[in-house]
């Protein structure tokens, strides 16, 4: 059997697993195209976080990172949540350690907190409404101008928030350590070999990167563009994984990854999100690990701003 076809018999495998179990798969944009195309849906945070809240099935198979299967479990607390690999964590939730950030919101008690989805379910515990880049603006203009709102982990994301909705939220210091290495000098030196590409642009990247943005929105919103806008050419600055859906969509456009301000490296790759492998998914589901579990006291507090979350987005 060559490479081609072990591959294939595998996804066959997995379906075949995944239906015989009542499991669905589901997948972040930024997981590798195998892995996609296996997926019964495949989405940005926001959208997984939706599809997760409505499924019937048993098990949940996670194909993403950690924090994407604990807020499955909060939302699915009597379902089984698996993920491919436990070490598929997020720098930026880890950039947030629930215990200092916990003291940080004590330590303005009259303060609303609005945190990014990409943290562990202990800072969603101390938080009033999680959103995610898809929704971030609504939910932040949902509060009235003079709110005090402390932001976090994302200083990017949490910037860019202030800066189109007028506001001076206090942000926490964190970042995605992919979005954060993205340069101008590359973005610039590929507009000027693709003078008609328009840059798509994920708001986690750094300040002066998203100035030189076409478009700035979550994985869903940079694909949606791209679907709709008469342009051929997109310079695609976030993580990679999400060009696969981008030349499924539109066959005849080109994207181009724009590499990260070290020549060389693939660190416009998320190297948690190619933790997830066929083999491993296969297994998982085979096993039945590993499971995501979220303790009752964490996962009865951290619901709630999730909840409050989807509510405002529907
Ligand atoms: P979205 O898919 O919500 O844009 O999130 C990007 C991301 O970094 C997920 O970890
Ligand atoms: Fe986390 Fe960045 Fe990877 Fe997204 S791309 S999962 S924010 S480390």
């Amino acid at each position: 059997m060559n490479q081609t076809q072990s591959k294939e018999t595998l996804k066959q495998a997995i379906r075949e697993l995944a239906k015989a179990k009542n499991a669905v798969l589901l997948a972040h944009y930024y997981t590798e195209g195998d892995v996609q195309d296996i997926a019964d849906f495949v989405g940005d945070s926001l959208a997984l976080a939706q599809k997760a809240a409505a499924t019937t099935a048993d098990i949940i198979v996670m194909c993403g990172v950690h924090f994407m299967g604990e807020t499955c479990k909060i939302l699915c607390p009597g379902k089984t949540v698996l993920v491919p690999d436990a070490e598929a964590t997020c720098s930026l939730a880890e950039s947030c350690p629930a215990d200092r950030f916990a003291d940080f919101v004590k330590a303005h008690p009259d303060y609303t907190v609005i945190s990014y989805v990409n943290t562990s379910a202990a800072v969603k515990a101390v938080t009033d409404v999680v959103v995610t880049s898809g929704n971030a603006r609504q939910i932040v203009e949902s509060f009235p101008k003079n709110e005090k709102i402390i932001f976090g982990p994302d200083r990017n994301l949490g910037s860019y928030i202030n800066a189109i909705t007028s506001r001076q939220m206090m942000l926490w210091d964190g970042a995605c350590h992919v979005h954060e290495r993205f340069s101008v000098e590359k973005i610039l030196a590929l507009k000027q070999q693709y003078p008609d590409a328009k840059v798509l642009v994920h708001p986690e990247c750094k300040g002066a990167v998203v100035k030189l943005a076409d478009v700035v929105g979550s994985t869903a919103a940079l694909l949606k563009f791209a679907a709709e806008s008469p342009a051929q050419t997109f310079l695609v600055v976030t993580e990679s994984g999400i060009l696969h859906e981008m030349r499924k969509k539109c066959p005849t456009k080109q994207f181009i990854p724009v590499p990260p301000d070290d020549a060389g490296c693939a660190c416009n790759e998320c190297s948690y999100m190619r933790l997830n492998t066929l083999e491993k998914v296969y297994a998982c589901l085979r096993d039945g690990r590993p499971e995501i579990q979220v303790p009752a006291d964490i996962a009865e507090k951290a619901i709630k701003p999730i909840q409050r979350m989807l509510e405002m987005s529907k």
